[in-house]
């Protein structure tokens, strides 16, 4: 059999059921021109009862794809069949990128490093903080509190809906993450230096809870791992108040960076073209 990779440049994908709105493509494709260099990247509808095939597929090498990204619904049985999750996969419990290495399938999750490095390029200083706040306990959660806790952050509080999926989160992660139901949103607030919101509130216009935010220390940073709208319910209200913001955008893009560094040699950057690009394809959609 022709070895695919001798044949045609080298390939990697994005699978997602649905994958219409996937923006991996945009990204990468961008980077792959910007860099010279001579791939693709495909956008794969990949449905649910599928997924198994098509990761055996590319575990055998006869895909003709060298890794990619998988998105919902597939993240958690993507960690599940690597051969290989790194560390960071396992403890967020999804992975979101994959690649092959001699012979063998590698996982990790970005999401995590897409978090910090947004945070980092827009407000360096947001890490000097001993008290954060996360709101929900979704797998969005996941990857913030492990991020968080990896930089070090004293407490984190996780306040949700549902309080036993925060009781499960207070528990995978240990010591340092403490669960909390809606109603002590205030109370848990009193001198966090920052605030991110992980719930799908607010996402695509739909409604958000009014939020008082000056609890928080008046240096605080709020931000959204939601980027449709940038302007989030929750971003506007903080900014209205007073409070610095960050958007989830950049956590996007960033989060990239991993993927097409293993898939293509490459260190990609981001900038605000990359960003302007993104942002143009959410004003189209
Ligand atoms: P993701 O993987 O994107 O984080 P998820 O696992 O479905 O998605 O989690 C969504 C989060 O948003 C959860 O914390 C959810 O709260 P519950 O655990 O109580 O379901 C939260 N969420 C979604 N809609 C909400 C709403 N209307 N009010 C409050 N929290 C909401």
């Amino acid at each position: 059999m022709l070895d695919s990779r001798e044949t045609f440049p080298t390939q990697a994908f994005v699978a997602g059921y649905p994958i219409g709105h996937s923006r991996s493509p945009i990204i990468h494709r961008h980077w792959l021109k910007s860099c010279g260099i001579e791939g693709q990247y495909s956008a794969v509808e990949v449905e649910p009862s599928a997924f198994a095939e098509f990761i055996e597929k590319l575990k055998s090498q006869t895909s003709f794809y060298v890794g990619g990204n998988v998105t919902i619904p597939h993240k958690e049985t993507a960690l599940k069949m690597a051969d290989r999750p790194d560390e960071t996969a396992q403890e967020i419990g999804a992975a979101n990128t994959l690649w092959r290495e001699e012979g063998r399938l590698y996982a990790t999750n970005t999401d995590a490093y897409g978090f910090l490095a947004n945070l980092d390029e827009r407000r360096p200083d947001w890490d000097k903080v001993d008290r954060a706040v996360v709101l929900g306990a979704g797998g969005a959660a996941r990857a913030v509190i492990q991020a968080l806790r990896e930089r070090g952050i004293g407490e984190i509080h996780v306040v949700n809906r549902t309080v036993e999926r925060a009781q499960e989160l207070a528990d995978r992660f240990g010591m340092n993450v403490h669960a909390h139901r809606s109603g002590a949103l205030v109370e848990i607030m009193k001198g966090a230096g920052l605030f991110i919101n992980t719930t799908s509130l607010g996402m695509d216009d739909s409604e958000a809870p009014v939020i008082d935010f000056s609890p928080l220390l008046s240096k605080a940073v709020v931000t959204d791992i939601v980027y449709v709208p940038l302007m989030t319910p929750i971003l506007r209200q903080a900014k209205e108040q007073g409070f610095e913001t960050v958007d989830g955008l950049g956590m996007l893009l960033h989060q990239a960076v991993p993927g097409f560094e293993k898939w293509f040699g490459r260190r990609p950057v981001v900038d605000e073209v990359l960003r302007s690009l993104v942002l143009k394809d959410m004003d189209r959609h």
